[in-house]
């Protein structure tokens, strides 16, 4: 972000939104300025889930706002939920590639591959900017 000279703002959340943003909270936080919304999922450090309709309802709030929705999935794969053994049975986080094209996905090789400080990951991105991303 501050390559492109943006600057977050951040919208509070809480455990009555299982610590993620809402499309009511985003229409409240929008401004004129904002060019989208960015989100973890699963996030860091709470670990909370979007659903795959949650995932909808951000990508179609932010298409309304014209703006872009920005998805992190660097936690995919290290999910689990709390059932027996030492970190449970491991379920399948939605992929927001899943909820539209022009969605940005955000992954990384530090996390799921273990090569934290090798600063490597990779995006899927509308295909309307690739040329600007390779640039
Ligand atoms: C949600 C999230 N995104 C991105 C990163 C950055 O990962 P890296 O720069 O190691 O690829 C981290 C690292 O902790 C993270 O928790």
């Amino acid at each position: 972000m501050r390559v492109y000279e943006g600057r977050p703002q951040h919208i509070p959340v809480g455990p009555e939104t299982n610590f993620q943003p809402t499309p009511a909270l985003l229409r409240q936080h929008w401004n004129a300025r904002t060019a989208g919304l960015l989100v973890a999922s699963p996030a860091n450090p709470t670990g909370t889930l979007l659903t795959l309709a949650e995932i909808k309802a951000l990508a179609e709030t932010c298409r309304e706002l014209e703006g872009h929705f920005l998805v992190d999935e660097i936690y995919h794969g290290l999910t689990y939920a709390p059932k027996e053994g030492p970190l449970g049975d491991e379920i399948d986080a939605p992929t927001a590639c899943a909820a539209g094209d022009d969605i940005w996905v955000i992954n990384s090789f530090s996390k799921y591959f273990q090569m934290t400080g090798w600063r490597l990951g990779w995006m899927v991105i509308p295909e309307a900017y690739q040329r600007d991303i390779e640039s």
